[in-house]
């Protein structure tokens, strides 16, 4: 890797250059039009997968984990908040629902808890939690965030489909969070190359199995990317920020495409490390996803089949900047 700088680029230049994107994408819409620096940060630099120049020097392209790449947000990301505003606001979902309903809600299941957000901050308010995720690597760092929290949650490798079966003899739970637009993962997270029927139907046998755990009653927390996002075709970006380390500058974007023919949407994360002192290595960290394109409509529909029924018909969560929330009663 050579990762000699030109000299003319300094560190002032690039300062002001951040802060004006940092103002820039703090602007009201999450996503931004591309500045010609995040063009050549992202796409000129690491156009394809193995070293390409950039700027007068190379970056390469470092494919890393799920893991890696999700256990970087709370800790690095700026522009994510998590756990205590989150945290906060589902309390207050929760209150509302139970003063409205007459029904407390104390037992939750978080269906795709990844690494712990916002299962853990849960747990530390009272809840009892019961973290479930497909997905071996997040649960093994979930235990771990949960140690070093101090809290004490349950976990189950599970496959959302098969929970009525593997969680036969359980309670049925007060309230269900299936948060972070997970819900249209469902299929594909594991296999990106499932057809669209293939996740649609993977998608409504999910949330069915998820309904069935709830007691009648039960509250439903899901929520889906904004439907201003849909017909966008055009590759989008949003800036997540910049964060400063004693040797990198580290800048987060998520590179979101969405195929509305094949109705597909694909996220991929990106981590640029840019060096802070001439002799220092950087790299463009990635990691991908993919999910099925489900539309309010859709998820409504298949709601009502599952016998879940909207009760707002969509709640604001002034925490929940990326996503919309819906919530939904057990019949
Ligand atoms: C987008 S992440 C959200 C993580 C977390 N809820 C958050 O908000 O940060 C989606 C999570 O859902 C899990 N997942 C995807 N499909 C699943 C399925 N069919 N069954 C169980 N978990 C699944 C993934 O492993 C991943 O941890």
């Amino acid at each position: 890797m050579n990762a000699s700088r030109p000299k003319n680029r300094s560190i002032v230049n690039d300062q002001a250059e951040i802060n004006d994107e940092v103002k820039r994408v703090s602007a009201r819409s999450f996503y931004s039009p591309l500045s010609s620096m995040v063009k050549r940060r992202l796409f000129v630099g690491a156009k394809v997968n193995s070293n390409v120049a950039q700027v007068g020097r190379t970056i390469p392209l470092v494919e890393e984990s799920v893991v890696e790449s999700w256990e970087s947000m709370p800790k690095d990301w700026p522009k994510i908040k998590f756990d205590s505003e989150l945290v906060k606001d589902l309390k207050d979902a929760f209150q509302l629902y139970a003063d409205s309903e007459g029904h407390d809600i104390k037992h939750v299941l978080d269906c795709g808890c990844g690494t712990g957000n916002p299962s853990i901050g849960l747990a530390k308010s009272g809840y009892s939690v019961f973290a479930v995720d497909r997905d071996a690597s997040m649960l093994q760092t979930f235990q771990r965030n949960c140690g070093e929290a101090g809290v004490s949650v349950d976990t189950l490798l599970c496959d959302w489909r098969f929970l009525p079966q593997v969680l036969k003899s359980r309670s049925p739970f007060d309230a269900a969070i299936c948060r972070g637009n997970s819900l249209i993962y469902a299929g594909t997270w594991e296999n990106p190359s499932c057809s669209p029927s293939e996740a649609r139907a993977a998608i409504e046998e999910s949330l069915l199995s998820i309904a069935q755990m709830l007691r009648v009653g039960g509250l439903l927390y899901v929520d889906i990317m904004p439907s201003s996002e849909f017909n966008n075709s055009e590759v989008q970006v949003a800036s997540l920020g910049v964060r400063r380390t004693n040797q990198h500058l580290i800048f987060m974007y998520w590179v979101i495409e969405h195929d509305t023919t094949r109705m597909i949407r694909r996220v991929q994360v990106r981590r640029v490390f840019e060096s802070r002192i001439s002799s220092l290595p950087e790299c463009i960290k990635t990691h991908s996803y993919t999910g099925y394109l489900l539309t309010h409509i859709e998820l409504n529909a298949i709601a009502k089949r599952c016998a879940l029924l909207p009760i707002y018909k969509s709640i604001v969560m002034p925490s929940e900047s990326t996503y919309q929330v819906y919530c939904f009663s057990r019949v």
